[in-house]
């Protein structure tokens, strides 16, 4: 079969590597790709976001099932446009994409069906907001309800922290996401993501990770897109999951279809866990990236397999083939990410890396510049390793990030430090 990748980081790249594994896998296009992703795949210019642009280049290209990676073009309903012109499809619909795309939204789901999350409030107005935050006193969780690329949540430290955050985000610093902001408990305990297919009805788990969201040694410094991540998540212990699955991943997604929009693709819960209790802090409506990285090391070509019974609303009696494996991914950045930095500078030493076929570097920002691969962005590439314990997949994947001659870039020493 033909199949269309939207997306070109390294979740993209790690999608692109499972696929390519399986042998129902004819054609393989990513749009856009990068320097990496065309080492396997055909890489196609196509504006990701626009429905109608993608059912035509799948009509053209004769694609048979499309995979949508990131965030945006299902909240534009690209999903739907490509289900609507009969064309298979692994993503939500626009109106299910709200899980992520509006913060409030979840969070009545959740009260409908009593899942346990933080107390919350919703407001449309800045001075509801302010004598709401001195009235609680801190500590408060303030949240844009849109999607803002990973900047809309303030755990503020004083209360005029919050009441700036609060500021800005009705101030239109966060465009339409910030017109209602929702503002929430704080929630003590250890964070873990936790994947989940779901096919409208049936939901089935498919892994556990834990990313490092801050930028600095040992998770302090500001917030980034994820600095690596590990799976699986030992904190998520199985009893863990199955009471996640139970009061909080399942009742959801049969009021989603009870409402008329039943869920399809994958579910990244994220889940606060203290005194063996899973609350939920947020759901994305993707893979989480570079989440994602250490998921489909340890899928491989299964994972095809189980995107398109997903698509296909045949998860029912299917089952995820566990090796009794770990991944772990290190991310390397460029220089001064998440602030200002630089885009140009050459990438040597990446060819004898993977040799092993469990190692793989995959290319998140990245272009091919006369041969040469060059950084194109902020998380540039992901370092990965898989092996029989966390520790030596740990050591397989420092000693190859040993081996990249990138002066422009880092990574943080530590990944992994919780479960090591
Ligand atoms: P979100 O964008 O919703 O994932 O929030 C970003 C991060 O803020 C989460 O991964 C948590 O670390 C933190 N966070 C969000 N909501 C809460 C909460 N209610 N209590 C504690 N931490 C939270
Ligand atoms: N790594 C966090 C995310 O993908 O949202």
């Amino acid at each position: 079969m033909n199949i269309l990748v939207l997306g070109g980081g390294g979740r993209e790249h790690a999608l692109a590597w499972a696929i390519k594994q399986n042998p129902k896998c004819d054609r393989l296009i990513v749009a856009p790709g990068n320097a990496g992703i065309a080492l396997i795949a055909e890489c196609a210019d196509l504006k990701a976001e626009n429905g109608a642009l993608v059912v035509r280049f799948c009509e053209e290209n004769a694609i048979d099932f499309v995979v949508i990676g990131p965030e945006g073009p299902l909240a534009a309903g690209v999903a739907d446009a490509l289900r609507g012109a009969g064309i298979a499809c692994f993503g939500p619909s626009a109106a299910a994409a709200r899980l992520e795309a509006s913060k409030a939204f979840t969070k009545e789901i959740c009260d409908a069906v009593g899942a346990p999350t933080a107390g919350w409030a919703r407001f449309d107005n800045a001075t509801d907001a302010r004598s709401y935050i001195t009235d609680k006193g801190l500590p408060l969780v303030i949240k844009a309800d849109g999607l803002a690329a990973g900047k809309g949540v303030v755990i503020p430290e004083t209360i005029d922290e919050a009441l700036d955050a609060v500021k800005a985000m009705f101030g239109g610093n966060y465009d339409a996401a910030g017109s209602t902001v929702v503002i929430e408990e704080f929630m003590q305990g250890e964070e873990a993501s936790f994947f989940v297919l779901v096919d409208g009805e049936t939901c089935l788990p498919i892994g556990t990770a834990q990313d490092h969201k801050r930028v600095g040694e040992g998770d302090t410094g500001p917030n980034t897109g994820g600095m690596g991540a590990y799976s699986p998540a030992p904190v998520l212990t199985e009893a863990l999951q199955e009471q996640a699955m139970a009061q909080i991943i399942r009742p959801m997604m049969a009021e989603m279809a009870r409402r008329g929009m039943p869920y399809q693709g994958v579910l990244y819960a994220g889940l606060m866990i203290d005194k063996e209790q899973t609350r939920l802090v947020e759901y994305n409506v993707r893979f989480g990236d570079p989440e994602c990285q250490v998921l489909m090391m340890r899928l491989g070509a299964q994972a095809l397999d189980l995107m398109l019974a997903c698509a296909e609303g045949r998860l029912e009696g299917c089952r995820v083939n566990w090796a009794d494996d770990h991944a772990i991914t290190v991310v390397m950045a460029a220089n001064g990410y998440p602030g200002a930095y630089e885009k140009g500078s050459e990438i040597r030493g990446l060819d004898d890396l993977t040799a092993d076929s469990r190692n793989m570097v995959f290319h998140a920002g990245t272009k091919n510049d006369h041969g040469r691969v060059v950084a194109n962005g902020g998380r540039v590439l992901n370092v990965t390793a898989r092996a029989n314990s966390l520790r030596e997949a740990h050591a397989r994947a420092y000693a190859m990030l040993d081996g990249i001659d990138w002066p422009g870039g880092f990574c943080r020493s530590d990944i992994g430090w919780r479960a090591l």
